[in-house]
């Protein structure tokens, strides 16, 4: 199913670029990352997600991805989990350099500093590949104009699984365009839930306990100042949401901007 650019080409019709893969990257059997070629004229907002296509059985098959990458960068990222019998993935995690991969056109999404008021503090909850438009958000300097404090917590069941966002956060605290930026007001709060680990547990366990506010050194969540953005499984959106809206804070959307906002982490 893998093909070069120049299979796809025929398939793509007009709503979708076909872009090569750059790089790509195995974290664990469930885990990898994989980066492509950026089409001049594709433009999103950082935290955005787009349709990503391979063609199978003669027919193009598109999944949603969270763009990683800044809107800045020259190239796209993505942060994948492999599922075994998953429809694209179980194809997508075989993607090599110099493979060929369609895009649709058109990205959108809600995990975008426009859709949240003003404030002084942004979480970041994620779990799992639910890091991935945080990844993008983190190395946009627009996030650290709007923000004073940038809190990414991430929660995985097993601690390789947090080797992704470990690699991104150094990274982009040594980056030459917002590495100043983030080293002043990032930081990355991690948990493991299903190994030993310096901290452990759900990060819903962690906001009701009150630990993740006395690890920071911060008051507990206030609508007047904290914003949210969070991004898992449903059932980690639910559970999350519920405790922001428990301490005040109101949901928005793009046409609406409110206090926190809600993606799914994309599987299959
Ligand atoms: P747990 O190991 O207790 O299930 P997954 O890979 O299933 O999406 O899980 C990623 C992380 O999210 C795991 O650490 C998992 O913890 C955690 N998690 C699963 N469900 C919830 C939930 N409802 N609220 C908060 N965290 C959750």
């Amino acid at each position: 199913v893998l093909a070069k650019p120049a299979d796809l080409e025929a398939v793509a019709g007009p709503s979708a670029f076909v872009q090569e893969v750059t790089e790509v990257k195995h974290y664990t059997d469930r885990l990898f990352k994989f980066r492509t070629t950026r089409p001049a004229a594709f433009r999103f907002r950082s935290g955005e997600f787009v349709m990503i296509g391979l063609l199978i059985d003669g027919k193009p098959l598109y999944r949603a991805y969270s763009i990683a990458s800044p809107s800045w960068d020259e190239e796209l990222e993505f942060f994948s989990i492999k599922v075994p019998d998953g429809p694209l993935t179980q194809h997508l995690q075989k993607i090599q350099p110099g493979d060929a991969l369609l895009l649709k056109k058109k990205p959108t999404g809600t995990l975008v500093n426009d859709a949240l008021t003003p404030g002084k503090r942004v979480y970041m909850f994620s779990t799992g590949t639910g890091i991935a438009p945080f990844a993008s958000l983190i190395r946009d300097p627009e996030t650290y104009e709007k923000f004073d404090q940038v809190i990414l917590t991430h929660t995985c069941r097993e601690v390789a699984e947090l080797r992704y966002g470990e690699e991104l956060v150094e990274a982009t605290k040594n980056d030459p365009l917002i590495g100043e930026l983030a080293s002043e007001k990032l930081v990355h709060y991690t948990s493991v839930t299903r190994e030993d680990f310096p901290r452990q547990g759900r990060i819903t366990d962690l906001i009701e306990s009150g630990k993740l506010f006395t690890d920071l050194g911060v008051p507990p969540l206030d609508p007047a100042i904290d914003r949210g953005m969070i991004c898992g499984s449903m059932e980690m959106l639910r559970d999350t949401k519920a405790l922001l809206e428990k301490a005040g804070l109101n949901e928005g959307a793009n046409n609406k901007p409110g206090e926190f906002v809600v993606e799914r982490a994309f599987v299959g």
